[in-house]
């Protein structure tokens, strides 16, 4: 074997070009893997298996599909974690569990969520995105409201996402202080219920879109301390609370949009209200050049552009659009999930 200093050069330049190949083959094809995970939740794949293992031609029987086509999707599922592939059948693990419809932490309606044909169609148009800089749906919340079962699935999508981001919510922050806490936007409760859960004496108002509002499933143990209202944020009259939170609202919005919002909540707020804005914060400049730019917040980003036309912000652009509006950042607090909790106070 030649191992003089030039052919190890040699091999050395070859093993870091076939790995950037690889690399850039990787990304290239990366939906690959994600539609076909959603394709299984979709199908019910995971709720068709319990506790005995499974080949692909009998789950495939239960749910009227292609047996060899579903055994090459499992199997490439399998390859990635999600479900154990066995003597060529199937057993669940802690991953493809967490797909089925009745697991407590559920990600099914999440996965099925990222997979609705308006997120397909959107992203394949963004190209047209990138040349216009509009998103690829005029108004998301106006497609969702015509379309009954795409917005359960969201509904859903968002409650079963929001999993990831209640504890370490609850965890980092202390709601005990407050009187009463109004979620903006809230969908179906999930965080401001569980927020209620933990605290015992403080009261709740979910303030969303009045067909929205009208699917929330409330806990009775809570319940004589929610009030549910119904209306739009943007032309308010919005409830008058210590303090509010806004989770993944902000940034499914423009700035100008995003005022707008601000300052209904600025207009019903008490004088020392507090704001709290839980979304994923994007590295100011500072991180990048530390090289700390990777983060969650990027994905969810390109998302945003082109489904909603908003946008996930660093510190300094929400500090910005807070004292547009009346509000002042006071801290960005991080959790143990990618999401943080910006807290602002009345100016
Ligand atoms: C991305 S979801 C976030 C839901 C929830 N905060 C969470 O993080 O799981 C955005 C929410 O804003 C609500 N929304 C959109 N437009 C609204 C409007 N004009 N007035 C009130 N709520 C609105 C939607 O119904 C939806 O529940």
């Amino acid at each position: 074997m030649d191992t003089s200093p030039s052919s190890v050069r040699v091999s050395e330049g070859t093993q870091a070009q076939t790995e950037s190949v690889m690399r850039l083959v990787e990304i290239s094809a990366g939906y690959w893997l994600p539609r076909a995970l959603q394709v299984v939740a979709d199908l019910a794949i995971a709720d068709a298996l319990d506790q005995e293992p499974r080949s692909a031609a009998d789950l495939a029987k239960s749910v009227g599909v292609d047996a060899d086509a579903l055994d090459r999707v499992l199997r490439l599922l399998a390859s990635h974690g999600v479900f154990d592939r066995r003597k060529g059948k199937y057993v669940h693990n802690a991953l493809s569990r967490s797909l089925r419809s009745d697991h407590p932490q559920s990600m099914r309606a999440y996965v099925r969520l990222v997979g609705l044909p308006v997120f397909w169609k959107s992203w394949g148009a963004l190209e047209q995105v990138v040349r216009s800089g509009k998103p690829a749906v005029t108004d998301i919340f106006a497609y969702f409201k015509g379309h009954p079962e795409e917005t359960e699935i969201f509904d859903a999508g968002m409650k079963s996402k929001a999993q990831s981001v209640i504890s370490p919510v609850l965890a980092a922050y202390d709601f005990s202080i407050f009187g009463t806490l109004g979620d903006i936007g809230g969908g179906l409760g999930h965080l401001l219920q569980a927020v209620l859960k933990s605290v015992p004496k403080l009261r709740g108002v979910l303030f969303d879109q009045p067909h929205v509002v009208e699917r929330v499933g409330v806990d009775e143990t809570i319940a004589n301390r929610l009030v549910l209202q119904g209306g739009d944020f943007f032309r308010g009259p919005l409830p008058r609370c210590d303090a509010y939170v806004l989770m993944e609202v902000l940034h499914d919005w423009t700035d100008e949009r995003s005022r707008q919002i601000l300052q209904q909540i600025r207009k019903a707020a008490p004088d020392k209200a507090k704001l709290l804005v839980v979304e994923t914060v994007l590295p100011n400049e500072s991180a990048w050049a530390a090289g700390h730019g990777e983060h969650f917040g990027n994905h969810l980003d390109i998302n945003m552009l082109v489904l909603t036309g908003g946008r996930e912000r660093t510190p300094d652009e929400l500090a910005k659009l807070f004292a547009d509006c009346g509000w002042q950042l006071a801290r960005v607090i991080p959790t143990p999930s990618p999401y943080s909790i910006v807290e602002a106070v009345a100016a």
